[in-house]
């Protein structure tokens, strides 16, 4: 065989090698379209309770853990539980996110039954963020009317990137805040206090991933491989964490836990999250008057409420809790901004060209409803 000969075979065989070890690749983010649902409940649930928690459990959480179960009494009559196995204690550990994520479920869940011709009843069981039992709620016929849009429950989505920086217009504030104007303040990137948050958030961030228990945390709940997003259904997959192509596909094919461990990730997270602060139109803060249960599943429902209107206006929200998480950050935010109350989400705002379709998973409901 001559050298040219020999060259020419050696290429193709490269070639042939690489393209076969790249068809059998993990090649595409998996989004949440590409899930078929099935209604495996047939004979637990009737099919308008599985429709009605179907769209309660496309509410946000951190880390999208999903920290709640459903506890089945009978037809129309649950309890919704918090799931001890999906809080995150290393970032929450006195459960305040997972008590906000359960009321913004509680939120998508009164809308839809709506939506079905149900009003709910609800009878507070918690006294602490970690009793098991959080909320009774009986659905009981009402007659359709005011019936929520359950399109804005289905295409509600976390948006982290390409922000436009202008700020929000006075008319957008005014029917986001609505009457909300006493736990819901806009503080426009203008503002001192927008950088303050700004400048913070970077900080916090640093002292979080330096943080070996949180930086694990975080890497307990990334679905790097399509089989394992499918597999849970849950967490932080390449899709949600919006890193596209080429990176996407690194992460998807060579990822695991212990790169999230490493120097590299860690940097190239804060400079993702700088990136992003430098995207936006302003900070809206949800405050609370006090941390009851009460008030936390209350404060989960206002978020929720505000989150399902921006869609409509092209605004993006992204919650970035990591001044709330650090005890560093946390003790001098209120003194900087001048808000007394209690400062419960953190939200980055701004105005998309383009609004991306919603792509984090969920579990499926008989995954969550315990009989
Ligand atoms: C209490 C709470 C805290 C959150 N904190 C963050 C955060 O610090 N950074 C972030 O990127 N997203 C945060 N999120 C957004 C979740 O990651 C997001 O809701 C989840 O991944 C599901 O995605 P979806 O909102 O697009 O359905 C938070 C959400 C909630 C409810």
């Amino acid at each position: 065989m001559n050298r040219k000969k020999f060259i020419g075979i050696a290429s193709g065989t490269i070639i042939a090698t690489v393209t076969t070890s790249y068809l059998l690749s993990d090649k595409r983010n998996l989004l949440r379209a590409d899930i078929k649902l099935e209604n495996d409940n047939k004979e637990t649930l009737k099919p308008d309770e599985e429709e009605i928690l179907f769209l309660a459990s496309l509410a946000p959480s951190g880390h999208n853990t999903q920290p709640w179960f459903i506890q089945y009494l009978e037809p129309y009559h649950w309890i919704i539980g918090n799931d001890k196995s999906k809080w995150l204690p290393a970032v929450d550990p006195t459960q305040r996110e997972t008590i906000l994520s359960i009321g913004t479920f509680i939120q998508n869940l009164e809308y839809a039954a709506s939506y079905f011709g149900y009003d709910c009843h609800w009878n507070l069981l918690a006294k602490t963020n970690q009793d098991k039992q959080v909320m009774e709620v009986k659905l009981n016929k009402k007659e359709l009317k005011n019936a929520f849009d359950i399109a804005k429950i289905k295409n509600r989505r976390t948006v982290r990137s390409d922000f436009l920086s202008n700020v929000l217009k006075p008319e957008d504030i005014k029917y986001l805040v609505n009457s909300e104007s006493e736990f819901i303040h806009y503080l426009p990137v203008t503002s001192k206090e927008s950088q303050f948050i700004n400048e913070q958030t970077i900080v916090a961030n640093r002292l979080q991933c330096d943080r070996n228990p949180a930086q694990q945390e975080l890497a307990d709940w990334i679905r790097f491989s399509t089989k394992d997003a499918e597999k849970y259904r849950d967490g932080l997959t390449t899709a949600s964490m919006e890193i596209e192509g080429f990176s996407g596909w690194v992460v998807r094919n060579f990822y695991s836990k212990d790169n999230v461990m490493k120097k590299d990730f860690r940097e190239k997270g804060i400079d993702k999250i700088k990136q992003e602060v430098s995207q936006s139109a302003g900070w809206i803060l949800i405050t609370s008057k006090d941390n009851s249960v009460a008030t936390l599943l209350e404060t989960g429902r206002r978020m929720q409420r505000l989150f399902l209107k921006v869609r409509e206006k092209s605004i993006a929200i992204h919650p970035m809790t990591q001044i709330l998480e650090e005890a560093s950050t946390r003790q001098t935010l209120n003194q900087s901004i001048g808000i007394s109350e209690n400062i419960q989400f953190i939200l980055r705002s701004g105005y998309l060209k383009n609004y991306p379709s919603p792509v984090s998973l969920r579990r499926p409901v008989d995954w969550f409803i315990r009989k």
